[in-house]
């Protein structure tokens, strides 16, 4: 018999992964990412002694700065915004390894100063260690980093080696299919493939690795999973704030790039995909470009597989609230989507004939990222004559955030003489089950940053494929101008036009 420490659900699987001696450069060191986000995630890492020994970090800005002033900064930052309230004896070691470089992110002279200093640290350590950049940036800023990375000698760095540099690209991945394209080649100037990492931060979440252990580690879903008995899925990420300050980044983006071109087709790619051949970067990576190949391209115009909307004034969380166009930031007749939604068939032998729902929006009633798997009604046939209204069809649903967890909806009979059926939930609740001190996705990330996993990042061939998915959507929703555009209220689940979405293939959005 197991005794307690070593039951396996207690224990758990695990791959041991060693982590080699690295400099971490943070180039948009000042930022807020940095400060909200990167920073912390190595304060966490650190605490849970996941760091490599020999661990050096870099700030790289523009302004001048004292090492200290940025050890300074950089604690403060940890102290406001790490789940763990920071101890000295974890963060005083960093912050022993940590310096500061300033220079221009177009400044030839300033990338060989880093390299410079890269060099000093190998000779104080007195070994060999691996460079890691992370470009937290505005994206106007991508290419030149990368160019000068190349210059100085940096990207090439022990190449062909386990300690070869590697950078992580923050998003927004090009804005479209051709600035995708530019900003992969780009790269491909300077590194190879292997050296890269996407990020889409929804991949570190601890529930959207979860929904493939749940898919991979359990029998009963595999043979329910596809066309024989799926009649559709939905994929929604809603959020309840509008945008707030950043109105003026915002009329740059809309919804269908900010949310549904990136994270909700990582969530459809990792709910259609095939079981991979092993959980390597690339097998893994293999099945999700299959997927998004296998999309059919969107009907665009009236009655289209795409609609968008923009949010009027509305209650939300009980308070009065403006529309879009009233909000800061916002242009005069802006035609900037706060909503879209996409139906989708993927054309392979799974799923033929499925369609894939997907909507994203703000100002929606509530904060859920959610993916509900929709089984095809049970014939009633047994029940009929009974005052019995048709079975509600089986629904298995992923919470990605927040509530985290998976709910499944079975029918079941009422405690009665009579044989009557109501709906009822099964709930696994992650929290309720494993604690809520789960790791934040940025640590997740960066450790595989450095271990160099590229699993949960996006390659390359996969961020131009969703590009041309949606490309052609943006480009008629431009020429449309507002023509087109949709309203909903504040604080709804969205507008008309995305239920007629659903309507015509007789289905309904779920209210998560
Ligand atoms: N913040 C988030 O929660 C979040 C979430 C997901 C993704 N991201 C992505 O992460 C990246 C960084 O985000 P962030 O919010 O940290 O950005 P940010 O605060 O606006 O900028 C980061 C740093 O980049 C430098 N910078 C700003 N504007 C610049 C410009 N026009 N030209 C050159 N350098 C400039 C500044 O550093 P110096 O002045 O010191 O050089 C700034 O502190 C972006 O690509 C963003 O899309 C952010």
């Amino acid at each position: 018999m197991n005794t307690p420490e070593r039951h396996p659900f207690l224990q758990g699987l695990s791959r041991h992964r060693g982590a080699p001696p690295t400099v971490l450069v943070i180039f948009g060191a000042s930022g807020d990412l940095t400060a909200r986000k990167l920073l912390p995630a190595l304060y966490n890492l650190a605490a849970d002694n996941l760091l490599p020994a020999d661990f050096h970090l870099i700030g790289f800005g523009r302004s001048p700065l004292p090492d200290d002033e940025f050890r300074r900064s950089a604690a403060a930052s940890i102290r406001e915004f790490s789940r763990r309230a920071p101890e000295d004896g974890i963060w005083n070691p960093i912050a022993a390894h940590t310096r500061y470089l300033a220079g221009g992110y177009d400044e030839a002279a300033a990338f060989t100063r880093l390299r410079e200093l890269i060099d000093e640290l190998e000779r104080v350590a007195g070994r060999e260690l691996q460079t890691l950049c992370y470009i937290s940036t505005p994206p106007t800023v991508f290419r030149p980093i990368l160019e000068n990375l190349g210059t100085c000698g940096l990207a090439a760095r022990r190449r062909g080696t386990a300690l070869a540099t590697k950078v992580v690209i923050e998003k927004p991945f090009g804005r479209d299919l051709a600035s995708a394209r530019e900003l992969n080649r780009a790269i491909a100037g300077v590194l190879e493939e292997r050296q890269v990492f996407r990020i889409d931060h929804y991949l570190g979440k601890e529930t959207v690795q979860d929904l493939l252990v749940q898919r991979f580690a359990n029998a009963i879903f595999e043979p329910l999973w596809n066309r024989n008995y799926v009649d559709c899925v939905q994929l929604t990420v809603a959020e309840e704030v509008g945008v707030g300050t950043r109105g003026g980044y915002y009329e740059q983006s809309g919804c269908l790039r900010d949310m549904l071109q990136n994270h909700t087709m990582q969530l459809l790619a990792l709910t259609a995909m095939e079981p991979p051949v092993s959980l390597d970067a690339e097998a893994v990576r293999d099945e999700k470009v299959k997927v998004l190949q296998a999309i059919r391209p969107l009907r665009l115009g009236p009655g289209g597989d795409a609609v968008r909307a923009q949010y009027t004034e509305g209650l939300s969380g009980g308070k009065r609230v403006p529309g879009y166009l009233a909000e800061n930031g916002i242009r005069p007749g802006s035609a900037t989507e706060t909503y879209a939604a996409v139906r989708l068939f993927v054309d392979n032998w799974r799923w033929a004939g499925v369609p894939f729902y997907l909507r994203s929006g703000k100002r929606l009633a509530r904060r859920v990222t959610e993916i509900a798997i929709r089984f095809k009604r049970p014939p009633g046939a047994l029940f009929a004559g009974s005052d019995q209204y048709d079975l509600a069809p089986n629904t298995l649903a992923f919470q990605i955030q927040p509530d985290e967890g998976m709910t499944v909806l079975l029918n079941g009979k009422i405690p009665g003489l009579e044989t009557r059926i109501q709906p009822v939930k099964m709930r696994y609740g992650y929290h309720t089950t494993f604690g809520s001190n789960t790791p934040e996705a940025y640590e997740r990330l960066v450790l595989d940053a450095i271990v160099g996993d590229g699993t949960l990042f996006i390659r390359g061939d996969e961020a131009e494929t969703s590009w041309r998915l949606y490309t052609p959507v943006l480009e008629a929703w431009a020429a449309a101008g507002r023509e087109g555009i949709d309203a909903y209220p504040a604080g709804s689940w969205g507008p008309a036009c995305a239920d007629a979405l659903l309507a015509a293939h007789g289905h309904e959005w779920r209210k998560p």
